[in-house]
């Protein structure tokens, strides 16, 4: 959703936040625009535009200004049609700012600040903040910049992630955050305020991660952070180990290709230190669960959005089956809403790339206030998710900047899979015999994905023969399930043709009505426990004329009786089959959108983090 990127320092500072723009594209926005404080008179410049940043750039080109205080923001619409006056940065007064987030309250503000002969500009719930600062800082003179967005933010409820400048006030910037991230660094004479890492991971790698309620104040010469209470505090420095290039394409067309065949190295990185296959033991330290406590659960309960909540479906099937202890897995924005039933002796569990989703957040706190111990399985660290819950597994996926969820997923599968060995032996369920199969068979998963990269040119076929089809249907049985719906969900997202992902049992039920001989329905049948239901279920696609892409294992050449196109994936134990057949999702999704040209990278109206409800 939105981006922000703000910089205060001795450079010129346009092309640092058009290129901080361009860095936080991934995240989905419909316009975008930038501030700069002009040296000589203090004034700050605008330029905004609707749509991509294409075309603000163009504008910036139109009528350059440059200066070394400034601010960018891409905007994802939430209130507002997404046009250049509804885009941020926003003024009032002598007040410029870009927000991420939502302003709960903003029409009885708004009102208020009418009523006081207020005038308005845009749609956006954002402005209100504007006019309340400025409001403040012109009753009040004697007050910095700081101390005059403190005032303003003690009259909003909602989550924000703000940066501000002012005119005549060109020496800093100030940021607050609340439940939306926001990061700062500084050095070298300069800060940097950003909502997202890779927005300035050029420049540095030590950043300060906000916390809810925190304000800080970004200046040359250093930055000063307050707590909730206005206090000045100190705040740990972190350093990230991603490096830029990591955030950028590397040859490849998009980046949904370049992560999709990054996945062996970032399983890899997941595992690496916590699978011991001779002592048949995962080592999860950060997990801070004893024996006793496992042994006490009455069920988990998995919380999640979109891609994270298959493999939250996934997870279940793993840990029923290998620790035996009750799973419930709950798409988040319905959890929230329900009255859960959830016990002191429950272990929740939040699944998320961004460990910022809004619905998912807020589902793990409820469940945290019901008295479960809380876990997040997270790729971002230091996201809000990661810092709130009682433990948390980070998947080592890198940053993840294509829209659709694709190594981010099958680093999911691996932490949920070691989750799985881990309680099935502090359970007692599994033997250390049976751990060692199950951590090879998962050590081996990279090696076999290497393998299947090698050579893509199937689904590049695949993808001519199929690309019209106005719509797929896409069947799996047990932990196959779950892996059909994210096929479903790949396709649709990135390609925009309709697909639905559906239990194979369950076709019988409805969705067999639609098979014709217009209708591709991708079979996910690898040689495992439901193998021969499978097969049943292929025969009664067949039967009606469907036209079957059967997903099996390779050699299996039953399956050619019944299939128009057979991908082969490779002879893996069921455990780890998820993860392979995840991949031969991806690619056929990644194929089909590619064909048909699509925007995959930032497919219309998503947004890579979903951070309101
Ligand atoms: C999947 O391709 C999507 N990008 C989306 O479903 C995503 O998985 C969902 O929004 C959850 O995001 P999270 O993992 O960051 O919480």
């Amino acid at each position: 959703m939105c981006g922000i990127v703000g910089y205060v320092g001795t450079d010129q500072c346009a092309r640092l936040l058009l290129s901080g723009l361009r860095r936080l594209e991934y995240r989905g926005y419909d316009s975008a625009g930038i501030a700069i404080a002009d040296e000589e008179s203090g004034e700050v410049r605008l330029c905004r535009a609707e749509g991509k940043l294409d075309k603000l750039e163009q504008a910036y080109r139109d009528e350059p200004f440059d200066g070394n205080v400034g601010l960018g923001h891409t905007r994802w619409a939430t209130h507002g049609k997404p046009v250049e006056s509804n885009a941020h940065p926003h003024r009032a007064g002598r007040v410029v700012l870009a927000h991420n987030g939502i302003i709960e309250n903003y029409l009885e503000l708004k009102e208020e600040l009418v009523e006081r002969g207020r005038e308005f500009s845009s749609e956006t719930d954002t402005e209100v903040v504007a006019h309340l600062i400025d409001e403040a800082w012109s009753n009040s003179p004697q007050l910095s910049l700081h101390e005059a967005t403190q005032a303003a933010l003690d009259r909003i409820e909602g989550s924000y992630a703000l940066a501000v400048m002012a005119t005549e006030n060109p020496e800093e910037l100030v940021v607050a955050r609340n439940a939306s991230p926001m990061v700062i660094a500084h050095g070298g004479g300069c800060a940097y305020a950003a909502s997202d890492i890779p927005a300035v991971l050029s420049y540095t790698r030590d950043f300060i991660f906000l916390e809810d309620g925190d304000t800080a104040v970004l200046r040359r010469e250093g930055i000063e952070v307050f707590d909730a209470e206005g206090n000045s505090t100190e705040r740990d420095v972190k350093t990230i180990s991603w490096d830029p290039v990591s955030a950028e394409k590397q040859g490849y067309k998009h980046f949904m290709l370049k992560e999709i065949h990054e996945q062996p190295a970032r399983i890899t990185d997941t595992l690496r230190g916590r699978v011991s296959v001779d002592r048949g033991e995962v080592e999860l330290p950060e997990l801070r669960l004893d024996e006793q406590t496992v042994q006490k659960l009455d069920k988990i309960v998995f919380v999640a959005c979109g891609t994270s909540n298959y493999a939250a479906q996934i997870a279940k099937y793993l840990i029923e089956e290998v620790a035996r202890i009750p799973v419930e897995t709950d798409l988040a924005s319905e959890f929230r809403y329900r009255n859960p039933l959830i016990t002191d002796n429950t272990l929740a569990i939040a699944i998320s790339q961004s460990g910022e989703t809004a619905d998912t957040l807020a589902a793990i706190r409820e469940a945290g206030e019901l008295g479960a111990r809380t876990l997040g399985i997270v790729n971002v660290i230091e996201s809000t998710i990661a810092r709130e819950a009682d433990g948390v597994i980070y998947t080592h996926a890198g940053p993840e900047i294509g829209v659709a969820s694709t190594k981010a997923f099958t680093t999911q599968l691996a932490a949920v899979s070691m989750l799985a060995i881990k309680l099935g032996r502090l359970t007692g369920r599994l033997d250390v015999e049976e751990a060692r199969t199950l951590i090879e068979a998962l050590r081996e998963v990279p090696n076999h994905m290497e393998a299947m990269l090698e050579d893509t040119s199937q689904y590049e076929q695949l993808a001519r023969s199929y690309h019209e089809a106005r719509s797929f249907l896409y069947l799996g049985r047990g932990h196959q399930f779950p892996i059909a719906a994210e096929g479903a969900l790949k396709l649709k997202e990135i390609s925009y043709i309709h697909a639905e992902g559906y239990a194979a049992g369950e076709m019988k039920h409805g969705p067999i009505a639609l098979i014709d001989n217009e209708m591709p329905v991708v079979v996910l049948a690898p040689k495992n426990s439901v193998y021969e239901k499978v097969k049943s279920n292929l025969e009664e696609v067949k039967a009606r004329g469907g036209r079957i892409i059967a997903i099996g294992t390779e050699g299996d050449e039953r399956l050619e009786t019944f299939a128009d196109d057979i991908i082969a994936m490779p002879d893996v134990a069921e455990f780890v089959q998820p993860m392979v057949s995840a991949l031969v999702v991806q690619l056929l999704a990644y194929y089909i959108a590619d064909f048909k040209g699509t925007d995959i990278d930032q497919p219309r109206n998503l947004a890579k983090s979903v951070t309101v409800e």
